[in-house]
């Protein structure tokens, strides 16, 4: 290389050299910032009902529902690894499903017989519960459809009942998952009546309409009768004050915890909710963007476990206090091997 390069070099950076720091392995570890481990995961489990049967879903490869007397054994290996929490989704039969999702008020359905047995079988883990009621409803919506609308208060009548059957159940943190106006308020109130002042509420605060949930509703039985979209109730992807309205709005209401979903495309959102609030603050890792690694190292494009890695300190670093992620498992003892 010529003299003259140099020269001109250190004329632009003045002797700055930021590749210093990142000569060697140690002082690439000296600087980091950002440090992943088991405690910042939260696994979702989907649930079946039944006995000893495990049964694959094909749009997300290395997930399985589970019977809940499988998924006791799973959670357990969870808590084994680490990892604090698990959020549990259910996929009831068809027959169990209505217009008004009247099974979440069902005080012995799939989750809060999920959450009785974890609780009995592996108290140390923390149990999130969705009560939103897509999981219940004809229709696949989160609310109630009354001529072609999702009633808002109808809606919440009906997950306040939910909440109130997984706290009884031995939920730790309802977390809804269904964007209706004024639930956690609701669902605060109703918890406190009864009695439940300990058990926290962890909201979606901003769950866009997002194209990223399509594996998902495969996995809880949902992508067949999903009528319409989500738009009326879930945020604009084309939005980011809409999301701080609603953190707003939760955590005036009650909510001990935010949340953003989907989770890397809306990395802004979860840094803007950390800096304005500073509440504990979560990021939803979705089935889509799950999927899209999986298939992609499946296929050899990339190296999924490091994509994995790096997708999940992106969080992190964005902010998130903690991620929800069906890689939750793999990389708990990914790190676990790591020493
Ligand atoms: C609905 C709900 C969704 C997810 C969890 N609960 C979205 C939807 O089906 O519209 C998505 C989770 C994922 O994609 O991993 N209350």
């Amino acid at each position: 290389m010529s003299q003259e390069m140099s020269e001109i070099v250190d004329a632009v950076t003045g002797s700055r050299r930021l590749r210093r720091n990142r000569r060697f392995d140690w002082s690439r570890r000296l600087v980091q910032e950002y440090t992943l481990t088991a405690n910042d995961f939260i696994l979702p489990v989907f649930i079946i009902e039944g006995s000893n049967r495990e049964e694959d879903i094909g749009a997300m490869p290395n997930v399985s529902r589970y019977t809940v007397d499988r998924a006791v054994d799973v959670v357990k290996e969870a808590r084994d690894l680490g990892i604090p929490a698990i959020a549990p989704f259910p996929n009831v039969s068809i027959d169990k499903r209505d217009v008004t999702g009247s099974e979440i008020s069902n005080a012995d359905n799939l989750i809060c017989e999920f959450t009785r047995a974890i609780k009995k079988a592996v108290p140390d883990i923390g149990i999130i519960t969705d009560s939103a009621l897509d999981p219940f409803t004809s229709h696949g919506h989160d609310g109630v459809l009354r001529d072609g609308q999702i009633v808002n208060d109808e809606s919440v009548a009906q997950i306040v009942k939910g909440s109130l059957v997984q706290a009884d159940a031995g939920s730790d943190i309802i977390a809804p998952s269904d964007m209706m106006d004024g639930r956690i308020g609701a669902i605060r109130l109703a918890l406190d009546d009864a009695g439940h002042n300990d058990v926290a509420i962890m909201s979606y605060t901003a769950k866009y309409a997002s194209g990223f949930y399509g594996p998902y509703r495969e996995a809880i039985g949902t992508d067949g009768l999903l009528q319409g979209d989500k738009k009326t109730y879930y945020i604009d992807p084309a939005n980011s004050e809409d999301a701080m309205r609603e953190a707003e709005l939760d955590i005036a209401e009650g909510a001990d915890m935010v949340m953003v979903k989907p989770g890397m495309p809306y990395l802004d959102i979860v840094r803007r909710m950390k800096d304005t609030f500073g509440m504990p603050t979560f990021a939803y890792q979705v089935s889509g963007e799950y999927s899209m690694i999986e298939s992609a190292a499946a296929n050899g494009y990339i190296d999924g476990e490091r994509v994995m890695m790096e997708s999940l300190l992106a969080f992190k670093r964005a902010g998130a206090d903690g991620i929800l992620t069906y890689h939750g498992m793999k990389a708990a003892r990914l790190l676990a091997s790591a020493g």
